[in-house]
């Protein structure tokens, strides 16, 4: 099936497997005249992207495996999952809503990480064609990882030109908590480390974290520090610098604070790769990035074409509300009411810089 539609990529649909359970796994092909992504309904994942480098060499720049089989045998990397009901981490996988104390999958640490045991990256997504993309639909059942309220989530993929946008709506019959995000590990190499990548964060705080990465609930100034991002700095540079920060991650593995607020839409971050000239520029809606330097990559994993998941061959920004938001008031809150849709957003643009 292909449905080409003026001015939006081409979508395409082939099988990609069967779960353990028989339920079957689609992926869709979105092509426009400059990039070529691949979106499974299993974790409504990203299987590829393939970009131009600055010769105009077509090459994949995110982590994963060339069949389902190596998704299903790694629980922990999330690669290119969209990661919920809660994206990243729930102090002790517990909360309070209304005076009322819920209890989620300890998974991490002894935190919850990810939505639980089975989140959303582990789940087949229903999906349909949408212009220029697709659209994947999951209906998660009240006290599903022990999350109150039956929760509906649309996350549409779409391209236009060189830019892959997700659009996420969430909805519930019962007050929740959600913080969607996507988990993809870029490499703009398209292999090796991410060190020589150059960051640019357009951050001027970050949320610190305790032994086991939930956030202190202080908002620092980057200035001085190692996560100051504002200037373009090479991923590799301070990444080893005695910071306690960087310790107890065991490099970046922070929720950076973007500027301009909640729900308005603005420039996250730029990735420049000076031997391919890629470019990656992220866009969003959300308050916060996480940027994830692939620390707990540990290189037991093989990729697309064999390659080990080496530590630190990917990053991850995970476009955001701030980790462990539902026990920190002082953060924009991830409560959501009945009646209530939320939306969200997020571009990732990829583009070359000349040497
Ligand atoms: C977290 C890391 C975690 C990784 C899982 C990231 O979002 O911040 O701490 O190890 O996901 O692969």
């Amino acid at each position: 099936m292909t449905t080409a539609i003026a001015a939006h990529a081409a979508v395409t649909k082939s099988a990609f497997g069967t779960t353990p359970d028989g339920t079957a796994v689609d992926l869709y092909t979105l092509k426009s005249d400059a990039v070529e992504a691949r979106i499974m309904t299993y974790g409504a994942r990203i299987v590829s992207i393939n970009t131009a480098d600055r010769d105009g060499k077509m090459g994949d720049v995110v982590l994963g495996y060339s069949a389902l089989d190596g998704y299903l045998g790694d629980a922990t990397t999330y690669f290119g999952a969209v990661v919920g009901r809660y994206g990243n981490r729930i102090a002790n996988g517990s909360f309070k809503i209304d005076g009322q104390e819920y209890h989620v999958p300890v998974n991490n640490n002894g935190q919850s990480l990810h939505g639980g045991i089975v989140g959303f990256d582990k789940l087949v997504w229903q999906a349909h064609p949408i212009a220029g993309g697709v659209e994947m639909t999951l209906v998660s059942k009240d006290g599903d990882q022990g999350y109150p309220g039956t929760l509906t989530a649309h996350v549409r993929y779409s391209l236009h030109h060189n830019a892959l946008r997700i659009d996420y709506s969430v909805s519930t019959d019962k007050t929740t908590v959600v913080n969607l995000t996507n988990h993809t590990y870029f490499n703009l190499a398209g292999g090796g480390t991410v060190l020589g990548h150059e960051m640019t964060l357009l951050s001027d705080h970050y949320t610190p974290v305790n032994k086991v990465l939930i956030p202190t609930g202080e908002l620092p100034s980057v200035e001085g520090t190692p996560f100051d991002f504002r200037k373009a700095t090479l991923i590799g540079a301070r990444i080893e610098q005695d910071n306690d920060q960087l310790k107890i991650a065991g490099g970046y593995d922070h929720n950076w604070v973007l500027r301009g607020a909640n729900g308005e839409v603005k420039t996250a971050a730029r990735v420049y790769e000076p031997a391919s000239g890629r470019v990656l520029t992220v866009t969003t809606t959300e308050p916060g990035v996480q940027f994830y330097s692939g620390n707990f990559l540990d290189g037991t994993k093989f990729g697309k074409a064999g390659e080990s998941h080496e530590k630190r061959s990917g990053f991850c920004l995970e476009t955001q509300h701030y980790p462990d938001s539902p026990n920190e008031p002082s953060f924009p809150t991830t409560l959501l009411k009945p009646g209530e849709t939320r939306h969200s957003m997020t571009t990732f643009t990829f583009s070359t810089h000349a040497k």
